[in-house]
């Protein structure tokens, strides 16, 4: 099972152990991370699901898409060129590792 660490705002960190499939939004969301809001369920239209992905495998994740990118630009904390949002990362052997910082803000 690929793990995630997962870092809140506060500096807490998490690793989970995540279920090849789900997204990182599903998985933090499903263990408590609470700061993300995930408002819309990973539809890609609410945009409170903001993370900047800080380490691991970050070339083996999609690439943003037109509609990503058009729903990252009304996010609320700074975009920076780590921001993506979290429902639309699935997680995989292949991003096994992967770090992500939640947004101060959603
Ligand atoms: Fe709404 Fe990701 S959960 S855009």
């Amino acid at each position: 099972m690929p793990k995630l660490t997962v870092q809140r705002p506060s500096g807490v960190e998490e690793v989970l152990d995540v279920p090849a499939g789900d997204s990182v939004m599903e998985a933090a969301t499903a263990a408590g991370v609470s700061e993300i809001e995930a408002i819309c369920g990973g539809d890609m239209i609410c945009s409170t699901c903001h993370v900047y992905v800080v380490d691991g495998p970050v070339d083996a994740l999609p690439p943003v898409s037109d509609e990503e990118d058009e729903a990252l630009g009304f996010v609320k904390a700074p975009r920076e060129p780590g921001s993506r949002l979290s429902c639309q990362l699935p997680m995989s052997d292949a991003v096994d590792g992967l770090v992500v910082r939640v947004a101060p803000t959603q």
